[in-house]
């Protein structure tokens, strides 16, 4: 049997569990591939600490060129996570005409275009399966399962830490810092939970997925990106009262000739299935032309079910290399020369619906004088809710609007915000519902 050497970088979490697969589950994965999986090194600045596994025959160095420089050494299985040492590393192996695997959501979406030009020019592969949805089949599915399909719509949970932040608030009654606090001691958050909580690590994912349906270059800095840190209870509570769930979620569409990509707090119908996604687990609705409507789920992160996607890589190009083969399946999931630059619509650009909520000092005309100014910017009201005031004669104003366009909810907003009686900054969270009205 063909003896495929693999070399990881980064002994953490996601590392551990993946070296954990290679050696316990040695001879499934023989049986599966018809490869030897032979784990040569793991690299990591600490090789001392116990992580429980029998690591006889692998070579802990401290020193990741050490691994990259190895001729025997035919994948790379980056783990280290972040821009900078990683990304120095990865685009040595490819240089190298080393395989890479990697689950580094970050890289991919900020320099994935310089790492596909680098594979493409070395003739190697870069598969990425761990990086967006842990153990959900994702990368697969939109590179290979649905390739017959135009992908119409994609709108998903993808980060286990927001997610589980948002259920423990609205299921439990938790506090934000509390929640946040429970998800870093579950190990799911990232090292500097800005990432999760601003939701640029839901955008990352997303920049990836939107290249791999359309075709286009990956694009991160178009995406429009709000996190759930103004979420509130009252508005959880609100979206309770008429029938929907706030979730964080990526959004996904193909228009024509551009495309349409947001990741902010989203009322969705107690219909959807995604509301139903709850604690860190993750899901993607996905809907095309020929599949219609399908589902992932699944954990998002965690050890195993991250190192399980790492493995269908590493089986993926050891496969190719005992049929004598590489790059079968191109890396975005179009070849190189087909990717393009399709556009991301600007936000302000965006039709939805839209629940508003506004605080208000409850005098005679408050009401008319709101409704005059979404008049005006030809907003469209579907239903007003006003709660009795409070001791001090305030009162939350709750509003949702007809389909709108952002630009003319916004200004709206602005408007509003300057009068005397407006007390706080205007609340907006947009609604998917298929514009079910
Ligand atoms: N911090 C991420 C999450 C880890 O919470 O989902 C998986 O990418």
């Amino acid at each position: 049997m063909k003896q495929i050497n693999i070399g990881i970088l980064g002994f953490g979490v996601v590392g551990t569990g993946v070296a954990k697969l290679l050696i316990e589950k040695k001879s499934l994965l023989e049986s599966r591939t018809g490869a030897v999986l032979n784990l040569k090194y793991i690299a990591d600045l600490n090789t001392d600490s116990d992580r429980g596994l029998d690591l006889d025959g692998v070579e802990l160095v401290n020193d990741a060129n050490r691994v990259i420089e190895d001729p025997d050494i035919h994948i790379v299985v980056e783990l280290i996570g972040g821009e900078t040492i990683a990304k120095e590393l990865t685009l040595k192996a490819l240089s190298l005409k080393k395989h890479v695997v990697t689950a580094n959501k970050a890289l991919l979406a900020s320099h994935g275009n310089d790492l596909v030009v680098t594979a493409r020019k070395n003739e190697v592969d870069l598969a990425f399966e761990a990086s967006t949805g842990g153990c959900m089949p994702i990368i697969k599915t939109l590179r290979e399962s649905l390739v017959a399909n135009d992908i119409r719509s994609m709108s998903a949970i993808l980060n286990g830490t927001c997610n589980y932040i948002l259920t423990k608030i609205s299921k439990d009654g938790s506090e934000f810092e509390d929640a946040l606090k429970k998800a870093q001691e579950l190990g799911f958050a990232e090292a500097e939970p800005s990432l999760d909580i601003e939701g640029h690590d839901t955008a990352h994912k997303l920049a990836i997925l939107n290249s791999l349906a359309h075709g286009m270059e990956i694009n991160l800095q178009d995406i429009h990106v709000e996190g759930i840190t103004r979420v509130t209870p009252l508005d959880i509570e609100y979206a309770r009262s008429f029938g929907y769930t706030i979730k964080l979620l990526a959004i996904g569409k193909k228009h024509g000739d551009h495309v349409e990509a947001r990741v902010h707090p989203t009322m969705i119908l107690n219909s959807n299935p995604l509301s139903h996604i709850d604690q860190s687990m993750n899901a993607i609705a996905i809907d095309a032309d020929a599949t219609g409507k399908t589902m992932l789920y699944g954990h998002g992160a965690g050890m195993m079910p991250t190192a399980s996607a790492v493995l269908s890589d590493i089986a993926d190009i050891a496969r190719n290399i005992i049929s004598n083969t590489k790059r079968r399946v191109p890396i975005l999931g179009y070849p190189e020369d087909n990717i393009k630059p399709i556009p991301i619509l600007p936000i302000s650009e965006l039709e939805t619906r839209y629940y508003l909520r506004f605080t208000v000092q409850d005098h005679p005309g408050v009401l008319a004088r709101i409704s005059g100014v979404l008049g005006r910017q030809n907003i469209s009201i579907n239903s007003v809710n006003q709660k009795g005031r409070n001791e001090q004669g305030t009162v939350p104003v709750v509003m949702i609007t007809h389909t709108a366009r952002e630009e003319d909810v916004q200004n709206a907003l602005s408007e509003i915000a300057a009068f005397d009686f407006c007390l706080s900054t205007p609340v907006i969270i947009r609604i998917e519902d298929n514009n079910g009205e």
